[in-house]
């Protein structure tokens, strides 16, 4: 049986608290990454703890989104922590991603595309005139263009993007029950994957409660 890959949100600022969902998300029916977001990479001794783990498909979520040569010195600033992926936000523009992509070696550049909590709404307030689709699909070209290795979207987009790029695809917004927190588009895992997504995204429907219960919850979700 073909195993399933899962990224595991590790947002919180508290190492025991990692530590826990590692030694609990542990099991033999998934593939497991850790996502590190801006939380834990800026909390005291975030940096630190990533720096000694070993042996671990480990995800830094950076979302970094600044002119070219800032986001070159922060790839340059970061590469000692040899993540396996890290992210960048495609409204960077082409030339912060062409050197970006450039300058980072083995880790894989994931393009960050419209945000799971906004929806049509939200982005008409930031100024787009395009709709949440169409702005996701002009930015999955720009990512092939920029020959960046994968792309976070959402499960609802995942069949769009794949028109336009052929690499791997990365879904948040997952849930698996109808409690949706701030975000705006979901679906559960069982139709990230079945749309498509590579690997899907999950953090508070897994770290929330006990961990143990709910990576079998979503085990049982996918292989039932
Ligand atoms: O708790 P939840 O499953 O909503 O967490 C989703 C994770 O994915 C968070 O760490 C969030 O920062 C991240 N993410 C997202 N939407 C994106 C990109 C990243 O939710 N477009």
């Amino acid at each position: 049986m073909r195993k399933n890959k899962v990224f595991i949100a590790c947002d919180t600022t508290n190492i025991k608290k990692v530590k826990k969902i590692i030694k609990e998300t542990k099991n033999n029916k998934l593939i497991v990454g850790y996502k590190f977001g801006l939380e834990f990479l800026n909390s005291k001794y975030g940096r630190q703890y990533i720096s000694k783990l070993k042996n671990k498909i480990i995800f830094g979520d950076y979302k970094i989104s600044d002119i070219p040569n800032t986001c070159v010195s922060t790839i340059r600033a970061i590469k000692d922590l040899k993540f396996n992926y890290i992210t960048i936000h495609i409204n960077s523009g082409f030339d912060a991603l062409k050197k970006t992509k450039e300058s980072v070696g083995k880790t894989k550049l994931i393009g960050v595309t419209i945000l799971t909590s906004l929806d049509n709404k939200a982005i008409k307030e930031i100024g787009f005139s395009k709709n949440v689709k169409e702005l996701v699909l002009h930015q999955a070209k720009l990512a092939t263009k920029a020959k960046l290795d994968a792309i976070v979207c959402s499960a609802q987009e995942v069949k769009i993007v794949k028109k336009v790029f052929k690499k791997e695809i990365i879904t948040p917004g997952i849930r698996l029950n109808s409690k949706r927190d701030d975000q705006k588009r979901v679906l559960t895992p069982s139709e990230a994957f079945k749309n498509g997504a590579d690997w899907i995204v999950i953090g508070r429907d897994i770290t929330r409660g006990s961990i143990k219960n709910n990576i079998q919850k979503l085990i049982n979700h996918l292989y039932k």
